[in-house]
C-alpha cells in the first residue's frame, strides 16, 4: 500500500509525557514536528479509563512536592490537585503477621530494630547526599555501590532481618520493582537521590502527595490536543534511517523526513527499531544492560470507604505480604471509596501462575489482612498489568543490571548524530517518574534547539 510523505524539523517516536513534552517545547521555538505514537492513544504510562462505572488511573497518578517540572506543566496546562486521604492511622504487619495501627513514618517494630532503620535511612541519606542524581556514575563510590547488590549491602550493614526487610521495600518493591538481589547499590542510591533523599522515599506524605483530578492522564491528552494534527497514532516506528540529508523514521504508513529525530520510548524497546545504520556499539551494548521492573497496581472499588470509619488512612505496608503497600485511591468527589494495592517482581510472577478468580482472591485477601473483612468485597476490582503491554512491557519503569549505571550510565542520554533519546528512565531528577519524563523532554528539545543554532 502507499505510504504519505511529510516533512518536519523534528519527528518525535512516542507520546508519551516526555515526547509530547519535547514536541511542544521544539514548537515554542518555532520548529516543526511530528510526533508518531504506536498506540491508539496518547499518555503512554499515563492512563485514566473507565472499568466497571469507576475511573482508574491504572499507570502514573502521583505528584510530590519536589517535582517542580511536572507541577509547572500541570499548572500551565490549568489542571487541578487534590491531596490524596491520609487522616488517621496506618497499618503494619510483621513477619509474624501481627498487624499494628500506627501514626507518623517508622513503623511501628521494637526498639532495636526501630534504631537499626533509622541507622540505615541516615546512611543512605549520607550517600544520597555525595550523588548528584544526574550524574550517578560521578558519586566517590560509584564502582564499588555498583558492585553490591542492594541486598547483600543491607546484608553488611545490619543482621536485623526485619530493619533489612523494611529499607529494602522502599526501594525493590515499591520503586525499582525488582528483587533487591537484582539491582545494585548505586542504582539504589540514584533512585533516592532522584526524589532527593531517601527520607523522602521513606515519607509517604511526600512521595504520594497529590493527583490530578481527571487523572493524570489529562497531562499528555492536552498537550497532545495543543499539538493537533502533529499527533499521529496508531503509528508504529520500524525504522529509523540516517544519511547525510537527515533522518527517515518509517511506520507502515508514513514516512517522515526531518532534520532530528527523539527516541522517546522506553530504553527496552529501543531494539523494535531498526536502525539504519545501526547504532554505535557503546548503545548496543548498554541498552541490553537495562531491563523492566514489574508489578501490578490492583484497584479495588467499594461502597464506602469503610477503612475511614474505622480511624483508618488506607496506608498501609508490609514486605511480608502480597500487597506490599496499599493507600487509599479515592476520586476526588466520589462518594465510593477506593484502595489500591501493590503486588511485585516475583510476588507478581508468582500470582500469575494461577487462576484469574485464584488471583484476585489472594490479593483481596492481602488486602482485608490490613483492613479488615470488608476489603473482600469490593464492587469494582481492577489489576494493572503492564507486562502485557507490548509498547512497554513492564511497570514501573526501566532500571540498570549490576555495574550497569556505572560503567554505561554516562552514556544514557549521550545523542547519536541526528538520534535523541528522552524517557523517564533516562531522567536523573525524577527518574521513574513523569517529573523525569517532562525534564528529559525539555532538556533534549533544548540541546536540539542549541545544536541547529550553532
Ligand atoms: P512512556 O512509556 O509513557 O511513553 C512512551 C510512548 O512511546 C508510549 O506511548 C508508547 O506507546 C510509545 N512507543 C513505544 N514504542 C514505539 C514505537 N516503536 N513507535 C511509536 N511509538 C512507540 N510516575 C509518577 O510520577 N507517579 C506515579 O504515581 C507513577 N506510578 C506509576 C504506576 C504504574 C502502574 C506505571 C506503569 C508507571 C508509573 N509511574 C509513575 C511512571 C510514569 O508513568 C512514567 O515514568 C512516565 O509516564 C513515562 O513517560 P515517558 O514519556 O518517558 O514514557
Amino acid at each position: 500500500h502507499s505510504v504519505s510523505i511529510i516533512e518536519r524539523d523534528i519527528v518525535i517516536i512516542g507520546a508519551g509525557a516526555s515526547g509530547l513534552t519535547a514536541a511542544t517545547e521544539l514548537r515554542k521555538a518555532g520548529l516543526t514536528v511530528a510526533v508518531l505514537e504506536a498506540r491508539d492513544r496518547v499518555g503512554g504510562r499515563l492512563h485514566t479509563d473507565e472499568i466497571d462505572g469507576a475511573m482508574l488511573e491504572i499507570g502514573g497518578q502521583w505528584v510530590s512536592p519536589d517535582q517542580d517540572a511536572l507541577k509547572e506543566t500541570i499548572a500551565e496546562l490549568g489542571l487541578e490537585t487534590f491531596a490524596r486521604y491520609r487522616e488517621g492511622e496506618s497499618v503494619y504487619i510483621n513477619a509474624a503477621g501481627e498487624r499494628t495501627r500506627f501514626e507518623g513514618e517508622i513503623f511501628p517494630v521494637s526498639a532495636e530494630t526501630e534504631r537499626e532503620m533509622v541507622a540505615l535511612i541516615a546512611t543512605l541519606d549520607a550517600l544520597v547526599a555525595q550523588m548528584d542524581p544526574d550524574r550517578p556514575w560521578a558519586h566517590p563510590h560509584a564502582v564499588e555501590l555498583d558492585q553490591i547488590s542492594f541486598r547483600h549491602w543491607l546484608e553488611q550493614e545490619t543482621d536485623d532481618q526485619e530493619a533489612r526487610d523494611n529499607i529494602s521495600l522502599f526501594i525493590a518493591g515499591a520503586m525499582l520493582t525488582k528483587p533487591a538481589h537484582a539491582f545494585s547499590t548505586l542504582q539504589a542510591v540514584l533512585m533516592a537521590a532522584s526524589a532527593g533523599s531517601f527520607s523522602n522515599l521513606v515519607d509517604a506524605d511526600f512521595i504520594l502527595d497529590e493527583r490530578v483530578v481527571g487523572g493524570l492522564q489529562r497531562v499528555p491528552i492536552l498537550l497532545a490536543e495543543n499539538l493537533g494534527d502533529d499527533v499521529f497514532l496508531g503509528q508504529a516506528v520500524r525504522t529509523v534511517r540516517c544519511d547525510a540529508a537527515g533522518v527517515r523514521v518509517l511506520t507502515d504508513d508514513l514516512e517522515v523526513r526531518a532534520r532530528r529525530v527523539i527516541v522517546a520510548v522506553p530504553p527496552v524497546l529501543y531494539t523494535r527499531i531498526s536502525f539504519e545504520p545501526p547504532l554505535p556499539r557503546r548503545q548496543q551494548m548498554m541498552h541490553q544492560h537495562l531491563s523492566m521492573g514489574f508489578v501490578i497496581k490492583v484497584h479495588a472499588v467499594y461502597e464506602t470507604p469503610f477503612w475511614r470509619e474505622d480511624g483508618l488512612s488506607g496506608t498501609a505496608f508490609s514486605p511480608y505480604e502480597l500487597s506490599h503497600e496499599a493507600y487509599d485511591n479515592t476520586n476526588f468527589g466520589d462518594a465510593r471509596g477506593t484502595l489500591v494495592g501493590f503486588v511485585s517482581d516475583e510476588a507478581a510472577d508468582g500470582v500469575f501462575t494461577v487462576s484469574d478468580e485464584e488471583r484476585k482472591q489472594r490479593i483481596l485477601t492481602s488486602l482485608s489482612h490490613y483492613f479488615g473483612e470488608k476489603a473482600l468485597s469490593p464492587v469494582v476490582y481492577y489489576e494493572s498489568d503492564w507486562g502485557t503491554e507490548e509498547w512497554t512491557r513492564g511497570a514501573y519503569a526501566a532500571s540498570f543490571d549490576l555495574g550497569g549505571l556505572a560503567r554505561f550510565g554516562a552514556d544514557l542520554r549521550t545523542p547519536v548524530g541526528p538520534i535523541f533519546f528522552s524517557c523517564s528512565d533516562l531522567a536523573g531528577k525524577g527518574y521513574q517518574h513523569v517529573d523525569g519524563a517532562i525534564r528529559m523532554g525539555r532538556e533534549t528539545a533544548a540541546e536540539i534547539v542549541a545544536g541547529l543554532d550553532s
